[in-house]
């Protein structure tokens, strides 16, 4: 039945706080816990998913897709509730809608914001023309451990990089104004520290540091709220025995308290009935208490905020100004997104999905997304005019579907271009290709094609192994404890090897995988993530030199699984590895000597640096640095200093780096990460040319959380690199002045 409508006094009101506190004014308490409710579309009967929302027990559905179902869903909302409060319609649109981008991992390895805010962009239109309001993503997980499935969705390692990139991000997806027809609500996920799960296992818990939380976690969450993400989303984590979605000390004291943040807060899918699971509250109304206590705005699938938050107010155990405020928060950005002026979505006012600027956006972001991690005797680019016959071999060079990677809801398969098809496209008669998948998927150990895989690479001049991981290999709940490339795949390599032919190894995959014993039976090694609809001519375009690589490491790659985490950021320790103080132990290992003399940090049988570091990647030409100088070897606490250095491509192509600027901070009232990126820019250069360059260094780059978990610029000294990863090796020193 329709509820008996009222008339909406906020009409009468321009400015959204008046709007909200109009309205706020005249909803019953039911209606505002109504507003508190998302519901997933997928798991109730539409008939009775209609009848909460005109009972007004729904403020955001999930999961619905496609105009017609979501206009009808929303006129219910508009016409038939009491007040008319339109719903927030929301989706996981993570790496593209219809068209697929790279995973975000990917995307980090562009290092490039204008890419990334170009394919948040085409994707929120996408998402906008089927009616969908609101995204949740970015995803700003600061991860140091590939085993950790949603290393995939993640922008990486570094704190600055993650906030580069989530600022880029929320902007494509937010657009110019969150009223525009085309912007959807962007949500930085997941508050706070979802990435430190022990173990790389999903869902589990997390220690770490208040001071580890605020200098290396809440960075990018802090650069996302500033940059105005209209919302956020709690972790499923349980952080050091309280789990995020109860968490007061994140919720209330540093969301709100200190940061001043003013969007909505959703809880992560029945993360607040698992506080039941955790341990951390005795039933669904305990659950619902200490929710709404911490500052949690929305409960995302569990119906705890339904059914129990009125008992409790009744009770006197909650109180009605927690509710208000979230319900004004939730209002806020229904209003800011235009959902009460504009509820309706036309599909016919948007550009076709998948259109050719949508396709372009992915190919150049693939293109950038790719990272040369080796190229031995010049192996790439492929030069087809010699090298004519060209077999193309491995369970993932013609397969749409797996290339787009994890959360592709919407993803369109048959837009894909795999590699195969790409190179048939660029070379056709011009080439030989043959074609043998070799394996069945990634993971299988069905080694009957073998032979077939073998003849083929035999008669060719090149051979193209595209390996890796399918997408079901990441993402969450998708934790792997080994990450050496799946099934057989290391096993068809080292026969391939075998021949001696010319190798490339290109991997398609959602994580760093562990190369370690894989990449010298290749010749050169192309890691192209999972690269999404047109990953296939990205790919092809670089193997053939049509364009050249310019990705580095969003991460850094182990050797070894045990080496994990092992990421460039870490302390220094007491006793820190250097290239000559350790030895590796082999079978004429001398007894140990009982005495830490000369004992450092690092692995036996792995030594204490990864596989490939953060930061790296090659390309086609190579580039040197020199005459690194700054402006002043000293500056003041609020001052600045000029960091300059000449670049010079010094091979035979153009080619782009991306130069990096690291500092260390030598001492402080907590120790400081050996290095820490601070600033980076592409520069193209043609083949031969030099230019200046020059970083602008403010003391105030270089404040931290201290000791007291104060944010502060400490005095004193401090390294600075410049290079192409975070391994370079030019390197000045300066000092921050005591005032
Ligand atoms: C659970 C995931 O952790 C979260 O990232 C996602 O947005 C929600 N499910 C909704 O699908």
């Amino acid at each position: 039945m329709s509820q008996e409508k009222v008339s909406p006094a906020w009409l009468a009101e321009t400015n959204t706080e008046h709007r909200v506190e109009a309205l706020l004014a005249e909803m019953s308490i039911a209606e505002k816990i109504g507003q508190m409710a998302q519901m997933p579309h997928e798991h109730h009967s539409n008939d009775w998913l209609k009848e909460q929302v005109r009972q007004g027990r729904a403020g955001s559905v999930l999961n619905i897709v496609y105009t017609a179902r979501v206009n009808e869903l929303q006129r219910i909302a508009v016409e038939e509730s009491r007040l008319g409060i339109p719903l927030i319609i929301g989706r996981d649109v993570i790496h593209g809608y219809q068209t697929m981008m790279p995973i975000p991992l990917g995307q980090a390895a562009t290092w490039n914001p204008d890419l990334v805010e170009r394919g948040a962009r085409v994707s929120a239109i996408e998402a906008a023309s089927d009616g969908i309001n609101w995204t949740f993503a970015p995803m700003l997980d600061i991860c140091r451990d590939p085993r950790w499935g949603r290393i995939a969705e993640s922008l990486g390692e570094d704190p600055y990089l993650a906030s580069v990139l989530g600022k880029a991000m929320v902007k494509g997806f937010q657009g110019k104004n969150l009223s525009d027809s085309d912007s959807i609500a962007a949500c930085a996920k997941h508050f706070a520290a979802y990435g430190y799960s022990e173990a790389g296992r999903d869902y589990a818990y997390v220690n770490i540091s208040e001071n580890e939380l605020r200098n290396v976690v809440l960075p990018p969450f802090k650069a996302c709220a500033d940059a105005g993400v209209a919302t956020f989303m709690t972790a499923f984590s349980d952080i050091n025995g309280v789990p995020a979605t109860a968490n007061d000390f994140l919720l209330r004291e540093i969301l709100r308290e200190e940061w001043k943040y003013d969007g909505f807060v959703v809880s992560d899918w029945d993360s607040v009935s698992q506080l039941i699971t955790h341990g951390f509250a005795e039933n669904e109304r305990a659950a619902a208490k200490y929710s709404l206590a911490a500052g949690l705005d929305m409960e995302m699938s569990s119906k705890a905020y339904l059914n129990e938050l009125e008992n409790l107010l009744v009770d006197g155990e909650s109180e009605l100004k927690w509710i208000d405020d979230a319900v004004r928060r939730i209002l806020r950005v229904k209003f800011e997104l235009g959902l009460f002026d504009r509820p309706y979505t036309n599909v016919k006012a948007f550009p076709v999905k998948g259109n050719k600027n949508h396709l372009q956006a992915a190919y150049e972001c693939a293109v950038a997304s790719c990272v040369l991690l080796k190229n031995d005797y010049q192996t790439l680019p492929i030069r087809p005019e010699k090298q004519k016959k060209i077999a193309v071999i491995g369970p993932l060079a013609d397969d749409g579907y797996e290339q787009m990677g994890t959360w592709t809801f919407d993803g369109k398969e048959e837009w894909c271009i795999t590699p195969l098809r790409a190179l048939r496209d660029a070379l056709g008669e011009n080439a030989e290709i043959s074609y043998v998948k070799a394996l069945p998927s990634s993971r299988s150990n069905d080694k009957s094609a073998f032979a077939e895989a073998i003849a083929a690479a035999r008669i060719a001049d090149t051979v193209i192994m595209f390996m890796g991981e399918e997408a079901i290999l990441s993402g969450e709940a998708h934790s792997r404890a080994d990450i050496d490339l799946p099934g057989a795949q290391n096993e068809l390599l080292e026969e391939i090897s075998k021949l001696g032919k010319s190798t490339v190894l290109v991997i398609l995959a959602g994580r760093p995988l562990t190369l370690g014993k894989t990449q010298h039976l290749v010749n050169a090694v192309l890691y192209a993530w999972h690269p999404g609809t047109m990953g296939g001519p990205a790919i092809i375009d670089l193997l053939l030199g049509k364009r050249s690589p310019v990705g580095k490491l969003p991460v850094s790659f182990p050797s070894v699984v045990g080496q994990i985490p092992i990421y460039y950021n870490h302390r220094m320790s007491g006793k820190p590895a250097t290239y000559d103080s350790f030895t590796f132990i082999d079978d004429i290992v001398p007894r140990a000597p009982q005495t830490s003399v000369g004992n450092t940090s690092f692995h036996l049988d792995a030594g204490f640096e990864p596989l490939y570091p953060f930061g790296y990647g090659l390309t086609y030409t190579h580039f040197s640095y020199s005459h690194l100088e700054l402006s002043s070897s000293e500056m003041s606490a609020e001052g600045e200093i000029e960091v300059k250095c000449i670049l010079t491509n010094e091979g035979q192509r153009e080619g782009t780096e991306i130069v990096q600027l690291y500092i260390r901070d030598r001492f402080g009232s907590v120790t400081r990460p050996v290095r820490e990126l601070k600033k980076f820019q592409h520069v193209q250069l043609s083949a031969g040319q030099s230019t200046p360059l020059v970083f602008r260094l403010k003391a105030e780059d270089l404040a931290f959380y201290n000791r007291q978990n104060k944010w502060s610029i400490e005095p004193g000294d401090f390294d600075v690199w410049i290079g192409g990863d975070s391994k370079a090796n030019l390197h000045q020193s300066f000092r921050i002045l005591a005032n």
